[in-house]
């Protein structure tokens, strides 16, 4: 278990950290148990997106773990960009209503961003401001509000886009979805990966390991 994990153990509810003294893991879903599920999605449309690798991989993690995550690409839904006179005359757009769906449908959101100028891409801001807009009749920011998300980045540089979470945090927060303390910026990403899409280098691997550790345990105690 790394510091991250570490730091994390000092909050966790006592059946938990029995569990762990037992010999258990704490990525475990016996020790989770975790009835959340998550839906994922990379910030980036681009073939051989390093944010979807990144977002690869940990969706194989949480996978293997037990817990359920849906997987989906931004390039499967055609979204418009936000127009108030498109909206006045169309309502939301098809491809709106079924990610509004999709996320209420689902308790978390893993979101793997590529870093912009030091911010998060207009494709995760436009999805983000259909996503808060209310079809007729809905209760305000209801794909949005109280879901739990988990931010990741990736770059090839050695910030690895981490300047991208804090914006992409505070938009969240805006629209009263609780964000994982704890994130991950990959940096040095157009070499990070293994053929088989794992991280090559232990202390990325470790890193992102105790950054989901933290998500769905923090979304076990919310779901629980
Ligand atoms: C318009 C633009 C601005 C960028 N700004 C940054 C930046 O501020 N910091 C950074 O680390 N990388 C920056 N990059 C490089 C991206 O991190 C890189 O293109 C990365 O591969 C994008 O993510 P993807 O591989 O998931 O598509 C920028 C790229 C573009 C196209």
């Amino acid at each position: 278990m790394g510091a991250g994990g570490r730091r994390f153990e000092s909050c966790l509810p006592d059946k938990v950290r029995r569990s762990l003294s037992e010999g258990g893991h704490l990525f475990s879903a016996e020790i989770t148990h975790i009835m959340a599920n998550i839906l994922a999605f990379a910030g980036s449309t681009r073939t051989g997106s390093y944010n979807q690798l990144l977002l690869n991989a940990a969706i194989k993690l949480i996978k293997a773990s037990g817990h359920s995550v849906t997987e989906i690409s931004l390039r499967d839904y055609d979204i418009p960009l936000y127009s108030g006179d498109l909206e006045a005359s169309s309502g939301l757009p098809e491809s709106v209503i079924k990610l509004k769906d999709l996320s209420k449908s689902h308790s978390g959101l893993l979101i793997a961003s590529p870093e912009y100028n030091g911010f998060f891409p207009p494709l995760i801001k436009n999805l983000i401001d259909w996503l808060s807009r209310p079809a007729a009749g809905e209760a305000p920011l209801a794909s949005l509000k109280g879901k739990v998300a988990c931010l990741l980045s990736a770059s090839p540089g050695t910030l690895g886009g981490v300047r991208s979470l804090g914006s992409l945090r505070l938009l969240l927060e805006n629209l009263l979805v609780l964000v994982n303390p704890e994130q991950m910026g990959l940096s040095g990403a157009h070499e990070a990966f293994a053929a088989d899409g794992a991280l090559k280098n232990p202390k990325q691997a470790e890193m992102l390991q105790n950054t989901l550790t933290s998500y769905v345990t923090l979304l076990s105690k919310i779901c629980d």
